[in-house]
């Protein structure tokens, strides 16, 4: 959740490492630091808040500009302790021979910090990384890899960090377990990062760690082993996209950027993968014959929040396309649960980072189970992507506003791909499959409807931008767009928004409806409409205003509702996406009205690497 990145070259330090923090303050951002090796010393300055406010530390501390050419830096999402310059990283020895920068948790900390303590070693700081500088400290013999896997050994948890040792300039220090790490390959520099984006600037040569790796870096060279010393070597990988992919490109924040983006980042998901001579999808990284596809007897969806939605919709999907029994899970859920895993049992885990920590252990768990296992991701060489080893790229580009919107619309669209492939290996006939390519391929277009749409979107979510908690209701595929609606406006306008189905409200939480509490109603022209129209009366005798999502042209719905959001007449496979973009608009609005800080909210972290 935290980032992470290192420098060793031949520029200043400071300036890749700052920008380097800037790009990935969407990981996490209450607190940030850095250290350089200058003159012989380490030197550490630390702030609290955001990257700027680091820069002004910088600028005080270095009036004349540090020329140093290796440093560590790190920006912050607090898990032990509060946000405060002694509990930012880099931390340090007591000797400041070490300094070192922690993405992770580091589960055994407290016994590991009182046997320190015992043996004479002070601590500074409340956080779990201050006990890993000090076990390097207090393993080391004069060689930094040595002393780094000694001290890793005896360490429970996740980590992947960057160490810095006064007595050896010449390189840093990298390793991994659960958290990623991914070092840039640049002509006379290398960069390490948590996140390529902070890398991207400098190169598109890439090599992405395994667990426990440790990696010895210098301007020149990468030097891999595992922590038991056993000299290892992992593949160049090169990135596709650029800097100006993660730009927020003249858009007020990168939320409406990305929400605009989505016609692209959909025809980007579907490009090359429809096939109309056989009216399917061909989706070749799954890697699974057609015997191999046609003996899937059951799929288990894991992911958690957006993703957790957009798996939703794979379950009705699946079951309605390709008559396969499917089940999605709380991935954080799954290997706790312990999970029944059949033979030819698909367990499919959706993650848009690739690096969510419940997603990952969920997939470790499915395929010791001996699951036939398969990831739909967005970042091209994450854990999941690698560590299930077969799924499909969602192509939507770098998303960096913490809010999920284009990976949620793209993971529906590889979804819904992915159903008609399956349908195709069993009942679903050719002419059904030739109907929902076209629908796919119309897809951007009608998504591109929506987002022209705004001006009209962003009057109804400045009229009841003072409500006091929201709730959103759907039906049938329209429910866990619901649910995807009640999280995208929470998560950035701060206000209680909860996402029911439909006929759920009347279960306890219509008692919680009154004049200032308004109700989200989708009521599109999918199955479930006149049922929705019937739970919006319901709301209103209860005094509750009622937005509705309705279909281009329909007659009835408006004369129960207070506002009305169009939505272009679509399919039940395809409306769930068009009504999403218009809600996601909803929430950015809402927000916005509300003067919330839309691309960084509060206590989120766009990569939950933690459990
Ligand atoms: C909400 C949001 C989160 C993520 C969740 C899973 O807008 O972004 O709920 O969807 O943390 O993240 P990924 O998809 O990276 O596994």
């Amino acid at each position: 959740m935290c980032g992470i990145v290192g420098y060793i070259g031949k520029r200043r330090a400071m300036d890749p490492l700052i920008e380097g923090l800037r790009r990935l303050e969407y990981r996490g951002y209450d607190s940030a630091g850095l250290a350089l090796l200058q003159d012989g010393s380490i030197e550490v300055v630390k702030a609290v808040g955001k990257v700027s406010s680091l820069q002004e530390a910088v600028a005080a501390h270095w009036p004349d500009e540090a020329t140093s050419k290796v440093g560590i830096a790190h920006t912050r999402w607090a898990t032990h302790g509060p946000p405060t310059v002694a509990n930012a990283h880099p931390h340090v020895d007591g000797d400041r021979r070490f300094a070192l920068v922690h993405n992770g948790i580091i589960e055994n900390y407290l016994a590991l910090k009182t046997q320190l303590q015992r043996r004479g070693r002070t601590f500074y700081s409340d956080t779990d990384t201050e006990v890993l500088v000090q076990l390097i400290a207090s393993c080391y013999e004069g060689d930094l890899v040595q002393a780094t896997a000694a001290a890793l050994k005896q360490v429970e948890g996740t980590f992947g960090i960057a160490v810095l040792c006064r007595d050896e300039p010449d390189h840093l220090v990298v390793a991994r377990r659960g958290s990623p790490i991914v070092l840039g390959l640049g002509r006379d520099e290398t960069i390490v990062a948590s996140d390529v984006s902070a890398l991207v600037a400098y190169t598109n040569q890439v090599i992405y760690l395994d667990d426990d790796d440790i990696a010895v870096i210098t301007a020149n060279n990468v030097e891999l082993r595992t922590i038991d010393n056993v000299p290892v070597s992992r593949e160049v990988a090169h990135i596709d996209w650029d800097t100006t992919a993660a730009e927020k490109s003249g858009y007020e924040h990168f939320m409406l950027k990305e929400i605009c983006e989505q016609p692209t980042a959909i025809a980007n998901s579907i490009r090359g993968r429809l096939d109309d001579t056989l009216g399917t999808a061909i989706l070749s990284g799954l890697d699974l014959s057609q015997h191999d596809l046609a003996l899937i007897n059951r799929v288990v969806i894991a992911a958690c929040g957006t993703s957790l939605h957009a798996g939703m919709m794979g379950e009705y999907f699946l079951e309605d396309l390709a008559d396969i029994p499917t089940e999605v899970e709380q991935a954080a859920e799954f290997r706790y649960r312990n999970p029944i895993i059949g033979p030819n049992n698909l367990i499919l885990a959706v993650s848009q980072s690739g690096e969510t920590a419940d997603t990952l252990a969920a997939v470790r768990e499915a395929k010791y189970k001996g699951g036939l296992v398969a990831s739909i991701c967005n970042v091209v060489g994450s854990t999941i992507a690698r560590e299930t080893g077969r799924g499909v790229y969602l192509h939507a580009g770098p998303e960096i506003g913490v809010a999920s919107t284009k990976a949620f619309t793209c993971q529906v669209t590889v979804l819904l791909m992915l159903a008609l492939r399956l349908g195709r290996t069993r009942r679903l006939s050719r002419e059904m499959g030739l109907e929902l390519i076209e629908e796919l391929r119309r897809l951007p277009d009608m998504v591109r409807t929506v987002t022209e749409r705004a001006p009209a979107i962003e009057q109804a979510a400045k009229r009841f931008h003072d409500a006091q908690g929201m709730f959103f209701i759907g039906r049938g595929y329209l429910y866990p767009v619901a649910l995807e609606g009640a999280l995208k406006l929470k998560e950035i306008s701060y206000i209680h928004a909860e996402g029911y189905h439909a006929a759920e409200l009347k279960h306890g939480p219509i008692a919680l409806l009154d004049e200032h509490v308004p109700v989200v109603a989708l009521a599109n022209d999918v199955p479930g409409r006149s049922k929705v129209i019937g739970n919006m009366q319901e709301c209103r005798a209860r005094h509750a205003p009622v937005i509705a999502t309705a279909t281009d042209g329909d007659p009835d719905v408006a004369q129960h509702a207070d506002e009305v959001i169009w939505i272009p007449r679509a399919s039940r496979f395809v409306a769930p996406v068009l009504t999403v973009v218009a809600l996601q608009l909803f929430a950015y609005y809402f927000a916005r009205e509300r003067g919330c800080a839309i691309d960084q909210p509060r206590n989120l972290a766009k990569s939950v690497t933690v459990e």
